[in-house]
């Protein structure tokens, strides 16, 4: 059932933006593919061509269209990520059918509210941690890099609630498997198949860091059964006792494993991306940052926040909701058709490759009017009232919608309150930010800034 990208090249009428012989729209694709996605929605409409050499995408901005696909006629569109699977194997990302919504069944509870609780704790440790640590740049007047810094912050964040207290010292050296596992997908992604069975230094990286995130999954799992300690309060104990209510059956090691690296995969950068971008945003809007800091200053004071917070932070959470809009980490959703299907009054022939892009449709000029600015206002309850559900989709929709979204605003919540309760940051002057779309949309090179402590002088 999983297909690679789509190969065909069926005529159906469906309008595309000027591209060259051969190659199609691969060049501009690659130069500047946000650029490229917006044009070819405003120049072709909702249903639009997109030519990446020999393979063929259609791009579908509208709410209608992309609630089509991703709800009401989903079971007919499967997920084309195929050169991931190296790393995440048969997780929830990339699993289909009958096997994913057993896994899904299986995994829910360990999202539920409930749980989240006690993962917000290790959020604000580790949140506390990383300020602490700030302290001698402040004083320094040493800037720092909030990309790499929120990175770092939601790696051991979900290496803590991943495996509880389990790794400890351990938990650096499987982070950073886990970092050289990622871009050797990323060099994957630029050279053919076969190149990656050769013995090149990035391939025997590559497979030295399966090995050992491998090792260390497999070790904790049977530590843990040898003491009889199979559940436990954190991600992997949830997932070696879920039990599936009809069958009561359990995941297969090898499966933890894969569910284990999916979390991990999907569960830090683009949460890091997030925020790194909301800090950018905060900067550059002096009355909404002080805004954030007002509600923050009101609702908690200089006390930790813990979960029952994170409701009452209802402008912070605006601020995050309106920084997905903007730069959504995940700003490209593809599916493949499995059997044909029509959309926007145009034939999709199965096996079309469609690309969903929340970037494109939260900048659709007669959703969200003033589509460039940002205000995070229009995420205020009485406002919005009118959207359709897909204008907006930062965590996708229907049944594949993210399992991680709670966990994600509120791990967003917390860290923007407790930075906002000890620091302001003010970005570095002379630099040009760039959206840079990989993985996900992470911004280049970087969002330099100057921490100032805020509690010694008690200025904000
Ligand atoms: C701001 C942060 C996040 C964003 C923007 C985001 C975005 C998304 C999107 C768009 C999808 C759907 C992909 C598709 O339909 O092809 C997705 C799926 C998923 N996400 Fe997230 N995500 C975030 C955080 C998290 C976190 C914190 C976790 C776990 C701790 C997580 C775990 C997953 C998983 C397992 C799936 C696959 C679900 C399924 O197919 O059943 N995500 N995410």
């Amino acid at each position: 059932m999983q297909q690679e990208a789509s190969k065909l090249r069926v005529e159906t009428g469906v309008p595309g933006i000027k591209g060259y012989p051969l190659v199609g729209n691969l060049p501009q694709f690659q130069r500047q593919p946000l650029a490229t996605l917006i044009k070819a929605a405003r120049e072709g409409g909702d249903v639009t061509r997109i030519d990446l050499g020999r393979e063929r995408y259609y791009l579908l901005s509208h709410p209608e269209h992309v609630r089509h696909v991703l709800q009401e006629n989903y079971k007919n569109y499967v997920k084309g990520y195929g050169k991931v699977r190296v790393l995440l194997g048969n997780g929830l990302v990339l699993s289909e059918g009958s096997f994913w919504r057993r896994q899904r069944r299986l995994m829910q509870p360990a999202f539920h509210r409930r749980r989240l609780a006690g993962f917000a704790e290790a959020m604000t440790d580790e949140t506390a941690r990383m300020l602490d640590g700030w302290e001698a740049r402040a004083a320094g007047g040493e800037p720092l890099d909030a990309a790499l810094e929120m990175t770092l912050l939601t790696q051991r964040i979900i290496v803590r609630t991943m495996f509880g207290s389990d790794v400890g010292e351990e938990g650096e050296r499987i982070a950073r498997a886990f970092e050289t596992a990622l871009s050797g997908i990323d060099a994957r992604f630029v050279i053919p198949l076969w190149m990656t069975r050769l013995p090149l230094p990035v391939n025997r990286r590559f497979e030295k860091a399966l090995v050992t995130i491998d090792e260390a999954v497999h070790r904790i799992i049977r530590e843990r059964r040898r003491a009889g300690r199979e559940g436990g309060d954190d991600l992997l104990g949830m997932l070696m006792e879920a039990r599936d209510e009809e069958t009561g059956e359990t995941m297969s090691d090898q499966q933890i494993r894969d569910e284990v690296t999916t979390i991990y995969l999907a569960g830090h950068e683009t949460t890091a991306v997030t925020l790194a971008w909301a800090w950018y945003l905060l900067s550059k809007s002096p009355e909404v940052a002080r805004g954030v800091r007002e509600e923050v200053s009101r609702v908690l004071g200089e006390r930790t926040p813990g979960i029952e917070d994170v409701p009452n932070l209802t402008y912070t959470r605006m601020v995050i909701d309106e920084t997905l809009r903007l730069y959504p980490a995940a700003w490209m959703v593809s599916r493949i058709a499995v059997e044909e299907d029509e959309i926007g009054g145009y034939p999709i022939p199965a096996g079309q490759g469609l690309f969903l892009s929340p970037y494109v449709t939260h900048r659709r000029p007669e959703l969200w009017p003033n589509p460039e600015g940002f205000d995070p206002e229009r995420f205020a309850l009485e406002s919005g009232g009118e959207r359709p559900r897909f204008a907006y989709f930062p965590f996708g929709g229907g049944p594949r919608q993210c399992i991680g979204n709670n966990f994600a605003l509120v791990e967003a919540t917390l860290v923007i309150a407790m930075v906002m309760q000890r620091y302001r940051l003010d970005l570095m002057s002379g630099q040009t930010v760039k959206a840079n779309p990989r993985g996900t949309l992470r911004p280049r090179p970087g969002v330099w800034m100057m921490p100032h402590s805020t509690t010694s002088n008690g200025t904000i």
